[in-house]
């Protein structure tokens, strides 16, 4: 059983990585901003709560975002660990984690903390591109598909996400940077954080996270 979460700024390569996790690992990826985007497509209520913070590159409130990780968690195919994706991601939502956990008898085991520089985030974020259809992340510089616009999992449409322009980007960055960077002190004081340079490969950063999960495993 091993609980870890993928800490970030936005375009850090949480999604990429967790993507990886996801298979090598044999766990569900639970990322939040997925899951508001599927609220979203489907047009439901947590949805249209959560529609203009994400357009304004905010945070959805805790109380909203809690409660749909929590519900997540609780299905059966959470039941031996989760790779967490963006979530927690203020320290209310990381105490409101480690309680979830505890009342199932588990525990954080692993913080990664991808550090990548502001001008790398927003090259990044600038030329990704995600399969509507499967949501496989690929990068028009750095990790191209094999027809363009077709994704070589699926077969789906890629498209950008709406989110995805220069001003959310900046601002998404400036909320990372207030609201989420505390976490690196929180899960740090506990021993569980782990840095990675989020500046190489995705295959190298790869490396270095299941280096960093391989040292916890029982
Ligand atoms: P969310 O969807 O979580 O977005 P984010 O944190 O801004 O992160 P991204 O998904 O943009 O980036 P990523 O780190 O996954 O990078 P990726 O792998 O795609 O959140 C969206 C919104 O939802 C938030 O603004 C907020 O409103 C709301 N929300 C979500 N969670 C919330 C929460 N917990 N609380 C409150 N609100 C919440 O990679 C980026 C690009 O770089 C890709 O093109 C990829 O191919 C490329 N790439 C990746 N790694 C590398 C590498 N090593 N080298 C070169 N290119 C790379």
């Amino acid at each position: 059983m091993v609980d870890i979460i993928l800490l970030g700024g936005p375009g850090a390569g949480k999604g990429t990585q967790g993507e990886l996790m996801e298979t090598w690992l044999d766990l569900p990826r639970v990322s939040s901003g997925d899951l508001f985007r599927y609220n979203l497509s489907q047009q439901t209520e947590l949805g249209q709560q959560a529609k203009g913070y994400m357009d304004r590159g905010e945070l959805v409130p805790d109380e909203i975002t809690i409660g749909m990780v929590a519900e997540r968690i609780a299905r059966p195919d959470c039941a031996n660990g989760v790779v967490f994706d963006g979530f927690p991601r203020t320290v209310g939502q990381a105490a409101a984690l480690d309680a979830l956990l505890a009342g199932m008898g588990r525990a954080v085991n692993v913080v990664l903390n991808i550090a990548v520089s502001e001008d790398v985030l927003l090259q990044r974020l600038a030329g990704r591109w995600t399969c509507s259809s499967c949501g496989a992340i690929y990068h028009r510089l750095f990790s191209q598909e094999k027809v363009e616009g077709v994704c070589d999992a699926c077969g789906g449409g890629l498209m950008q996400r709406e989110d995805d322009n220069l001003a959310t980007q900046q601002r998404r960055i400036r909320v990372y940077q207030e609201q989420t960077a505390p976490l690196d002190a929180y899960y740090r004081q506990r021993g569980v954080l782990v840095d990675i340079d989020g500046e190489q490969s995705p295959e190298q950063v790869g490396r270095l996270i299941r280096a960093a999960i391989e040292a916890v495993l029982p």
